[in-house]
């Protein structure tokens, strides 16, 4: 898929009037020249939240969301950038055109999207005219809410009932293979991947079927099949169930991650709507990401014998990196031979809950797990624990998380532990970044702000910068600021002011500099400078990957860019 043109955006938001986008999610109050409402965002009671149709803008007093339409898409449905500017460009009638023109366009995957959503219908029918089937869904005590939330059907015994159904010729036949629905038989023959199973759909995040699990309810063979990868379906990237957890509500506090479909399915039902299922994969960290970018705290809920230890450690692995500061995972076994699905039916929501509230956290899961089988009452013992945790905390992102977990690691071995940082990080290529983000321009200003205040701090941060291709205001002054007091060492914040006599930058730049808090300590200016820097590196990271997944979903890569691609997702902690 191609990248959305930036001109396209521009007339976009030109076109959109912000104060219907919202409307038609949130009640608006007419408030002189603006609108407002509680927050959608937040809890309150009173609003501060305000749209205004003259900037074409949204602000909240209270929480400090705030942007465009498409960031309040983006924010309101859980959508990513390309996809808000895709519901917002089809709201309005418009096609989104994209780099490398129409062939590249996501409007590729439209059949394939059709066939599956034609599929999901035909196997929901026949789940209507198959009493042996309907017997199963109520044997596993399925409702019919959660039947028809869940889409669940049933593909029909034979070779081709979808074959049939849909395959007219050659053209669609193509395509129901691309989307996963065929198999290959010895001698070229085609028939259809699912038969007798119970279907599981599994959607998107804008609601769109995409892949099917299928369970066999009699006889041999596998107890599940998945859909393969296809252009839609990547499963490490899927969490089943994340769809109908966000419809039921905007704002989501907690998210359940169970591994089977079942599992999740039987949470939704009996009351805990926040369940999602990986698909039979480890939780790999974009599943961590998107897990994180819906809710702030996480509950991993595994088997309690050693395949869900192991698992579970696979998880943390994963989360890890996405531990920025507000973001709290925690971890729940169950006893032997429960699942949450025989655990919630024999409990209810009640028990379950309250295994939740005594879920452990990952802090003490983490030192718990490295201390097993080490004897921390030995000198050898603690530095081997030492020794351990090290590169796994590493792998956390900056901030008062770490400093405790760095901390307490410290408490429990005695060994002073210096936390690898991300200053000397390789030059690494960043794709063009096409949309400011909320929190950026801040960061960005935090950074500039530092380095104006003591200007020596860019001798730790020598060129080149890694964020250099982040499209966010302030990032060619902030890299020009760092290189200048890169190479004059010796200048001082008046110096520095000096060399921008003149310039547009120079009237912020004073302003800036009056704000300077001459009490502060050199530590804290070079804490923030490094976190601020760092966290930017990051974005380009990131900005960087979601750049080559677009690409990926289109094109083959470059041996370069697959390299590249493969660093990016190591997530590796930079060294
Ligand atoms: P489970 O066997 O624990 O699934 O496998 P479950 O949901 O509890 O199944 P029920 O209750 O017996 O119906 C967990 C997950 O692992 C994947 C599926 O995603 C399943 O939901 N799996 C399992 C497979 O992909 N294939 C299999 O053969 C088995
Ligand atoms: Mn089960």
């Amino acid at each position: 898929m191609g990248r959305i043109l930036t001109p396209f955006i521009d007339d976009l938001l030109a076109r959109v009037d912000i104060v219907e986008v919202v409307e038609r999610r949130v009640p608006l109050k007419r408030a002189g020249r603006e609108w407002t409402a509680c927050c959608p965002f937040h809890d309150e009671r009173t609003p501060s939240f305000y749209v205004s149709p003259q900037k074409q803008f949204f602000h909240c007093f209270g929480c400090g969301a705030h942007g465009s339409a498409i960031r309040f898409l983006m924010d309101y449905e859980h959508l990513e950038f390309q996809d808000a500017v895709e519901d917002l460009a089809s709201s309005m009638g418009l096609v989104v055109p994209r780099e490398g023109g129409p062939t590249a366009s996501h409007d590729n995957h439209a059949p394939l999207f059709e066939l599956l959503e034609t599929a999901t219908r035909r196997y929901q029918q026949a789940l209507n005219d198959h009493p042996q089937a309907q017997a199963y869904c109520e044997r596993r005590g399925l409702d019919t809410d959660t039947l028809q939330r869940f889409r669940i059907g049933w593909a029909p015994p034979g070779w081709d009932f979808l074959y049939q159904a849909l395959g007219r010729d050659a053209t669609r036949v193509q395509q129901m293979e691309q989307a996963g629905l065929l198999a290959m038989g010895e001698q070229g023959r085609r028939y259809d991947r699912f038969r007798e199973r119970l279907m599981f759909p599994i959607l998107d995040r804008r609601g769109r079927v995409i892949a099917f699990g299928g369970r066999i309810i009699a006889g041999d063979g596998p107890k599940y099949l998945n859909s393969p990868e296809t252009p839609l379906f990547h499963k490490g990237r899927q969490l089943f169930g994340l769809w109908q957890v966000r419809q039921q509500a905007a704002k989501v506090e907690h998210l359940i991650v169970v591994e089977g479909y079942m599992d999740a399915i039987a949470l939704h039902q009996h009351g805990l709507p926040q369940a999602v299922a990986t698909l039979g994969t480890a939780t790999t960290p974009e599943h961590a990401e998107l897990l994180f970018r819906t809710a702030a705290d996480v509950y991993y809920c595994f088997d309690g014998d050693r395949a869900g230890r192991a698992a579970a450690w696979k998880a943390l692995e994963a989360t890890l990196p996405r531990l920025r500061d507000g973001r709290q995972a925690h971890f729940l076994f169950l006893p032997d031979g429960e699942d949450p699905d025989s655990m919630i039916r024999a409990e209810g929501s009640a028990g379950f809950t309250e295994r939740l509230e005594q879920a452990t956290p990952l802090s003490r899961y983490f030192f718990d797990t490295l201390a097993e089988g080490v004897a921390v009452d030995s000198l050898d013992g603690r530095a081997r624990l030492a020794e351990r945790a090290r590169p796994l905390l590493a792998k956390l992102p900056d901030g008062a998380f770490r400093d405790l977990m760095v901390q307490e690691l410290e408490q429990r071995t005695g060994v002073r532990v210096v936390a690898a940082t991300a200053k000397s990080a390789p030059m690494r290529k960043t794709g063009t970044f096409q949309h400011p983000t909320r929190g950026r321009i801040s960061l960005v200003r935090k950074a500039i702000e530092r380095v104006l205040a003591r200007p020596a701090l860019a001798q730790d941060h020598p060129p080149p910068y890694r964020f250099v291709g982040l499209r966010q205001p302030g990032v060619p002054l902030l890299i020009e600021l760092l290189q200048l007091a890169h190479d004059h060492p010796a200048l001082h914040t008046g110096a520095v002011l000096e060399h921008f006599a003149g310039r547009e930058e120079a009237v912020a730049l004073h302003k800036l500099a009056a704000k300077i808090d001459s009490d502060q300590e050199d530590f804290d200016y070079q804490a923030e400078l490094d976190d601020a820097l760092h966290q930017l590196d990051r974005q380009a990271d990131a900005a960087r990957l979601a750049a080559l997944r677009l690409r990926l979903a289109e094109n083959p890569l470059s041996a370069d860019e697959r390299q590249e691609l493969q660093e990016l997702l190591q997530a590796k902690p930079v060294q």
